[in-house]
């Protein structure tokens, strides 16, 4: 079985956006690959280094969101970056061969360090944020890479480390390819992406009633001013939720309903919530059933991790050997 890795910062809640656009896809990964999936704390302490405690409480929240959706420990290997120090080791040595210039030009650093304004990212842990995920993604000779587009600079840099350790030393890497899915763009209510940072998400935290109400109060087609004026269900970001998590019936209906004003946008959104707490229903679930065992998840997250330690060291001994070092 060919090996599959990812991982997420814990660095916010997760939304409706993370479950179809990743989440969902690591879970139907189980069951073609052996998968590595773990919470890149340590990364997240890159941009967050001022205000650590606030990554221990998205670590929680992450791991709960993960088995909810259906992330298996059974069948995947669920860990935590931090409890796997070969990660730090292997980072230090891949720091050495890894040219400024190829860190100044990934261009997520200097778009982070134009967005965020309200912290400080003047650091060398800031800079060495891609070749702590290349160290991530090597120290498991790891294959695939499931993440967004926005994350390809990250997978070339690796490929490119990988080819340079491979040429400086002996071939020992794999390239890892980054396993991209189309995936349907999830509007947040407001009708721009779903993000944390634009205050538009509905989070798998969010309770029954949050989520009803901000369904409720979500835009949909401006012109559709009063009930009987008919609208373009094109133009409204709640179609594109059902397009989402609507059988194709129900958009159809709605969709007719809404240009001839055959229904109003009340009716519409009632069809969406009741899609949507179908789904979520189990997840929420699930969800409450891990939040009141710490222990267990305590107990997965450090099986889990001896587990990739397990991995991860052998790696570490190929690479020290490689080259030269600690014999
Ligand atoms: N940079 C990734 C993100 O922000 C998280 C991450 C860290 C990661 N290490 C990784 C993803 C290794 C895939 C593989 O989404």
């Amino acid at each position: 079985m060919k090996r599959v890795l990812s991982g997420m910062q814990p660095s916010g809640r997760l939304h409706l956006g993370n479950l179809v656009g990743a989440l969902r896809n690591w879970v139907s990964l189980q069951e073609k690959y052996e998968c590595f999936y773990f919470v890149a704390d340590w990364h997240a302490l890159t941009s967050n280094y001022q205000t650590p405690s606030v990554i221990k409480e998205y670590k929680e929240d992450l791991l709960i969101n993960w088995l909810a959706a259906g992330v298996d420990p059974e069948k995947s290997v669920v860990f935590i970056q931090s409890k796997v120090l070969e990660h730090a080791e292997l980072h230090i040595l891949l720091s050495m061969i890894t040219p400024l210039g190829w860190l100044e030009r990934v261009p997520t650093y200097k778009e982070k360090k134009e967005e965020i304004k309200d912290r400080d990212l003047d650091t060398y842990g800031f800079l060495g944020y891609p070749v702590l995920q290349a160290a991530d993604i090597l120290i498991y000779r790891a294959e695939y890479v499931p993440v967004g587009i926005d994350q390809v600079p990250h997978l070339e840099i690796t490929r490119e480390i990988a080819r340079r350790f491979n040429f400086l030393y002996r071939k020992i890497f794999p390239e890892p390819e980054p396993l991209l899915t189309e995936f349907p763009k999830v509007p947040g209510v407001d009708g721009r992406k779903m993000s944390k940072s634009y205050g538009n998400a509905i989070y798998l935290s969010d309770s029954p009633d949050i989520v009803r109400q901000k369904i409720m109060t979500m835009m949909t087609d401006p012109a559709r001013k009063r009930r009987y004026d008919p609208g373009n269900p094109e133009l409204s970001p709640v179609f594109q939720l059902h397009k989402i998590f609507s059988s194709r019936e129900e958009q159809e209906e709605v969709a007719k309903g809404c240009r001839t004003a055959g229904i109003g946008c009340i009716e519409c959104k009632h069809v969406l919530l009741k899609n949507l707490f179908l789904m979520l229903e189990p997840i929420w679930e699930k969800r409450r059933y891990y939040s009141e065992k710490p222990e267990l998840l305590r107990e997965i997250a450090e099986e889990g991790s001896r587990k990739a330690r397990l991995v991860a060291q052998e790696t570490m001994r190929i690479v020290r050997e490689t080259m030269g070092i600690n014999q």
